[in-house]
């Protein structure tokens, strides 16, 4: 099953792909976490993505697509996918569908995390990673167990993105309403969408991505 995850920034796209991965066996493929590695790894394409991404911008179409349709031609990807972050625009969808037709490949079905505007800001700016195995956690809504130590690997270091700042959540927002909702009506109309309420609390989401994906089946 190939799926894509769509949602405006902190709908809790990156949260939900972990259960979606570990239940289904499907691999998650983050274009989010692809640009920040490349960005760490000092890459060209690091270079020119970087001030976009610091300022909230999405990067050029052409070089998300491109690294998008290497990454879907890897093995690990041929038992199904699950697209975090991607696409985020018409020309994204377009040759997103192009792509797998070629291969022979479709998308089952796409999950849209429903939340409100006025919640996203909050979650961004609670939002926190675990350095060393990239687990996320949020402040309010999911802070680790014990304090200080990450429930999944016990290290005691965290990191925050760059871009997780109230200022620029406010440009991560815009681009979201002007390029990336505009492409739900497409999938909406080719009857692959599912909206789910991301308002709830993580399992609930959980409980009503699986009741999507059981119809989809
Ligand atoms: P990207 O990394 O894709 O970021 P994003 O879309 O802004 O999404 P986020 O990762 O912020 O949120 P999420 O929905 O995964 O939420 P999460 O689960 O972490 O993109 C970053 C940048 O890269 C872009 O701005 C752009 O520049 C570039 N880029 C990437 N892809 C691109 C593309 N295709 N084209 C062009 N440019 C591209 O949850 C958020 C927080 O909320 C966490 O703290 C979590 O614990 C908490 N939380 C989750 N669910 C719940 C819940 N149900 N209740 C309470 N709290 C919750
Ligand atoms: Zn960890």
């Amino acid at each position: 099953m190939n799926i894509i995850f769509l949602g405006p920034p902190g709908a809790g796209k990156g949260t939900q792909s972990v259960f979606l991965e570990k239940k289904y066996g499907m691999i998650q493929i983050s274009t989010g976490d692809m640009l920040r590695a490349e960005v760490a790894r000092g890459s060209d394409v690091g270079k020119q993505a970087k001030a976009l991404m610091d300022s909230g911008k999405l990067v050029p179409d052409d070089l998300i697509i491109a690294m998008l349709k290497d990454r879907i031609a890897q093995p690990d990807c041929q038992n199904g996918f699950i697209l975090d972050g991607f696409p985020r625009t018409e020309a994204q969808a377009e040759a997103l569908e192009r792509m797998l037709e070629a291969d022979g490949k479709s998308i089952d079905a796409v999950l849209f995390l429903n939340v409100d505007e006025d919640i996203l800001a909050d979650r961004i700016a609670g939002r926190f990673t675990c350095a060393n195995c990239g687990k996320t956690y949020n402040e309010v809504s999911n802070p680790p167990k014990a304090a200080g130590v990450c429930d999944a690997c016990g290290s005691h270091e965290f990191k925050r993105r760059a871009d997780d700042n109230r200022d620029t959540v406010v440009e991560r927002l815009k681009e979201y309403r002007r390029l990336t909702a505009p492409i739900l009506p497409f999938y909406e109309k080719s009857g692959r969408l599912h909206a789910i309420n991301g308002m709830l609390p993580t399992s609930d989401v959980t409980a009503e991505i699986e009741a999507a994906l059981g119809e989809t089946k």
